[in-house]
């Protein structure tokens, strides 16, 4: 038998304990696919006495988790730390240093760092992993960078997380505003006490600037991405959303344009007719769009301990069979700057709605300006009327640019008749 390898587990919180659960809990069927032992051999967290509800008998405890980058007996370093900076960075830095295999769950490390990263990377002859990174239990890394690797890729578009989506679909099962249900889903711990990296979309965008990366052969461009959040979405647009035969969900698009690549994360209006319309709860999902395969479409779950277990061992598997690539999929020289195309050039139809002062006129005065902003409308609704109080108005637009929506949206606002701001949901195909 080949010599077993030997792991060292920087961070056993949630994630870092479901590893140690998995390995020992399949251990056998585990050993057999990677077709050696897998033996974690050293540990490392924060606090040594806390009770992680698995034994640590026998494996060497390191108070600082750089030093397993330099503990001549660790061969593969997983990091589950998280955080694009502070220890998980360092560890991971020095770890390909030492030309050691690095497994990590962490997006935000790679969605900062992913570019720098991958260089040390093929600079030491170390390998990368980082499935677990997206989509938690689902391939998608995998699938991106190996199964679909035969095509181009046009699109990939998914739910990533799976807090937002747990709240939309309450909000949507039991018409409660987001507020109520943010307090309940942080009760109940399936929202983190600051949710902002979650609802504010940047936990999606951070995923997204992976598999941006993997779909296009490009670097990693986290910056370039347009990101909104769900925190504007209303109980009142979820309504409308039902009304027209859209769910409205928290997506991230990397799309290839003429333009260049879009990259976008948002709220967005999605038809019953699409797949991604009909997850729900805690669920991801990702839909992928090459040629030619056509339409590949992966659902399942994005987080937790045995999800998430699931894919860092898969990665641990792939480097005992010594299954490598580029953490990219192609070597740092053979990426392509390919340009991302700016929001404000977005292509797409919109849901838009106004609250406005039911008072004759109003309604010639909105597609007034959306005439002059070259906008059409595709169709119009209007419930219940009340004098003198605000009324809403949904209107449903053709295929326009982002740019003239914004002016068309700033002009909007300035009407005596519209009330508060206007709500705008993009509308997807996805
Ligand atoms: N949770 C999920 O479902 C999920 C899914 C996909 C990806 N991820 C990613 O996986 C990573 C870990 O997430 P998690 O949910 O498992 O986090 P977690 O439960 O908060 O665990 C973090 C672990 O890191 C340890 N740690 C923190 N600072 C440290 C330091 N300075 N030195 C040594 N250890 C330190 C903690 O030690 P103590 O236990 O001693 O405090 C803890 O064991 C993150 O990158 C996250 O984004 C998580």
């Amino acid at each position: 038998m080949t010599k077993p390898l030997s792991i060292g587990i920087a961070g056993l919180g949630t994630v870092g304990a479901g590893v140690l659960r998995l390995l020992h809990d399949n251990a056998a069927l585990i050993a057999a696919r990677a077709g050696v032992p897998l033996n974690v051999t050293a540990v490392s967290a924060r606090d040594r006495s806390r009770d992680r509800g698995i034994s640590l008998d026998g494996l060497r405890w390191h108070d600082n988790p750089d030093s397993l980058a330099h503990d001549p007996a660790v061969d593969v370093v997983i990091e589950l730390i998280g955080g694009a900076e502070g220890p998980a960075r360092t560890l991971v830095e020095a770890a390909l240093r030492a030309g050691k295999s690095v497994i990590t769950a962490n997006k935000a490390l790679i969605a900062h760092h992913g570019n720098h990263l991958a260089t040390l990377a093929e600079t030491h002859q170390a390998a990368f992993r980082f499935e677990s990174a997206v989509a938690g239990g689902i391939p998608i890394i995998k699938a991106l960078r190996e199964g679909l690797a035969a095509n181009r890729i046009d699109a990939v578009a998914g739910i990533f997380n799976g807090t937002c989506n747990y709240i939309l679909s309450r909000m949507r099962a039991e018409k409660l505003d987001f507020a109520t249900v943010l307090a309940d889903a942080q009760a109940q711990g399936y929202a983190e006490a600051d949710p902002s990296f979650d609802i504010d979309g940047v936990d999606t965008a951070h995923k997204l600037a992976i598999l941006a990366a993997l779909a296009f052969g490009r670097p990693v461009d986290f910056a370039s991405i347009h990101v909104e959040g769900i925190r504007r979405v209303s109980a009142l647009d979820i309504a409308f959303a039902d009304e027209l035969g859209y769910r409205i969900k928290l997506l991230g698009i990397a799309r290839a344009t003429d333009a260049g690549i879009e990259t976008r994360v948002h709220p967005a209006m999605v038809p019953l007719s699409a797949p991604l319309a009909h997850v729900d709860g805690v669920n991801n999902a990702v839909v992928i769009n090459g040629d030619p395969v056509g339409e590949v479409v992966l659902q399942g779950r994005g987080a937790g301990a045995g999800p998430t277990a699931s894919a860092v061992i898969a990665d641990l598997i792939d480097l005992a069979r010594n299954r490598t690539t580029p953490m990219l999929g192609v070597a740092q020289a053979d990426l392509a700057a390919l340009p991302s195309m700016p929001m404000d050039q977005h292509r797409g139809a919109y849901f838009l709605r106004l609250m406005v002062q039911d008072q004759p006129g109003v309604i010639a005065d909105i597609t007034a300006v959306l005439r002059d902003h070259t906008i059409s409308l595709e169709s119009m609704l209007q419930h219940g009327r009340s004098a003198n109080q605000a009324v809403p108005v949904v209107l449903v637009t053709h295929i326009t640019n982002e740019h003239a929506m914004r002016a068309a949206l700033a002009r909007l606002e300035t009407l005596a008749a519209v009330l508060e701001s206007p709500t705008a949901i993009r509308i997807e195909s996805a």
